[in-house]
C-alpha cells in the first residue's frame, strides 16, 4: 500500500510516550527544496516506502499538497465534528449570557468550518481567529467578508506567540482538530500563551481533537502507526459510508501525515491529559464525540476517537 504523493515526509520517530518536538511551522522554501531532493525511507507495518515530497502543514506551504482551501471544507464532514461543534456552540452560548462584550478566541480555524458557523450563530460575539497558514488565513478572511460576516477578526500568526491587548483578551477559547498540528512541546508552549497573552483570568478552553488508541507500556513506534490506521480507518469507514468521498481522502491524507509524524501530532487521551497537567490546565468536562457507545466502526477500540474537553486554568 502507498501513500499518495502528496505525503509529508517520513516517521520522524515520534513514539507514543516521549515527548519529541518537530518545529514545523518556520520552515523557509529553502529547507522545503532540500528537504524535497532527499530520498527518505519510512518504517511502516511489514515495509519500507520511500517518500521524496515533503510537506508542511500549518506552514506558509500548501497544506496537505493539493489540498485547497476549498477543499477542506469538507471536514465538516468528518465524524465526531459536528458535535464538536455543538459542544462548543453551548459553552459560546453560557458565555454570552455570562461576558456578553468577551470575544472569543479560535485557534486554527484552517478555511473556517467552525469559524464561519459560530460567526452565523452569535453573530453579537466578537470572534478572533489565529491561523498560522497565510493561505487560509486569506481564503477565510475573503470567504467570511462575502458572506456579510463582520464579526470575525481573522489575525495571521502563532498562536504560540501571538498576544492580544489586555482589552482584547478573549472569555473564551477553542480548538477544532487544531491542537494536535501542534506538537507536544508546541501545545505546552500554546497553553501557556492562552494563559498569558490570549485569554482573561477564569476563562476556559475548549478542545475537540482525535485521540489514538493508548498502547499503554508496550508503546512502540509500530503500535503508533497501527493506531493511525485504527482511528483514521474507522473515520474513512464513515466517510465513505456516508458518501463523503473528499472528506475520506482528507482523513488519508491526515493518517499518513501522523503515521510520519510530520505536523501531526495526535496522541492518546491519557498522554494528552498528563500534558494538560504538566501546563497546570485541569478538566472540567471530557465527553467522546466519535465513536458513539453503539456505533459500528471497522475497528472497535476504546479512549480513541473524537473526544471534547473542557478545561480550565489552575489558580
Ligand atoms: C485541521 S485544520 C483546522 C480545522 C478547522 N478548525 C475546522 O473546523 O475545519 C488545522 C489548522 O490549524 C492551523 N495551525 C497549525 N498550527 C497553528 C498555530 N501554531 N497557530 C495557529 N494556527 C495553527 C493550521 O494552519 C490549520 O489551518
Amino acid at each position: 500500500m502507498r501513500p499518495p504523493q502528496s505525503i509529508l515526509p517520513p516517521y520522524s520517530g515520534q513514539a507514543i510516550g516521549r515527548t519529541v518536538d518537530r518545529t514545523v511551522n518556520n520552515s523557509s522554501a529553502k529547507t522545503i527544496a532540500q528537504a524535497a531532493a532527499q530520498p527518505r525511507t519510512t518504517p511502516l507495518i511489514g515495509q519500507r516506502i520511500t517518500r521524496t515530497t515533503p510537506l508542511l502543514f500549518g506552514s506558509n506551504s500548501k497544506a496537505y499538497a493539493g489540498v485547497t482551501p476549498e477543499d477542506y471544507l469538507h471536514m465538516r464532514h468528518h465524524a465526531g465534528w459536528q458535535a464538536g461543534v455543538d459542544y462548543i456552540a453551548a459553552a459560546i452560548q453560557q458565555l454570552t449570557g455570562a461576558h456578553a462584550k468577551a470575544p472569543v478566541l479560535e485557534m486554527g480555524p484552517g478555511a473556517g468550518n467552525a469559524t464561519e458557523l459560530m460567526a452565523k450563530r452569535f453573530p453579537k460575539t466578537p470572534l478572533l481567529a489565529i491561523e498560522l497558514d497565510t493561505t487560509y488565513a486569506h481564503f477565510l478572511s475573503e470567504n467570511l467578508g462575502k458572506q456579510g460576516m463582520h464579526n470575525v477578526k481573522v489575525i495571521t500568526g502563532d498562536a504560540q506567540h501571538v498576544a492580544l491587548p489586555p482589552g482584547q483578551k478573549a472569555g473564551l477559547g477553542f480548538a477544532v482538530f487544531s491542537l494536535t498540528h501542534l506538537s507536544p512541546v508546541q501545545r505546552q508552549a500554546f497553553f501557556n500563551n492562552c494563559r498569558q497573552h490570549l485569554l482573561i483570568p477564569g476563562a476556559q478552553l475548549l478542545i475537540v481533537d482525535e485521540f489514538l488508541p493508548d498502547w499503554g507500556p508496550l508503546a512502540t513506534p509500530t503500535l503508533h502507526t497501527l493506531g493511525h490506521y485504527i482511528h483514521h480507518g474507522n473515520i474513512i469507514a464513515e466517510a465513505l459510508r456516508q458518501g463523503h468521498f473528499k472528506t475520506a481522502a482528507l482523513e488519508w491524507q491526515a493518517m499518513w501525515s501522523g503515521i510520519q509524524g510530520r505536523a501531526d501530532f495526535k496522541t492518546s487521551t491519557r498522554l494528552f491529559e498528563a500534558e494538560l497537567k504538566q501546563a497546570g490546565l485541569r478538566v472540567t468536562h471530557k465527553q467522546q464525540l466519535y465513536p458513539a457507545a453503539d456505533a459500528k466502526t471497522l475497528v472497535p477500540v476504546t479512549e480513541s476517537g473524537v473526544y471534547a474537553y473542557t478545561l480550565a486554568f489552575n489558580p
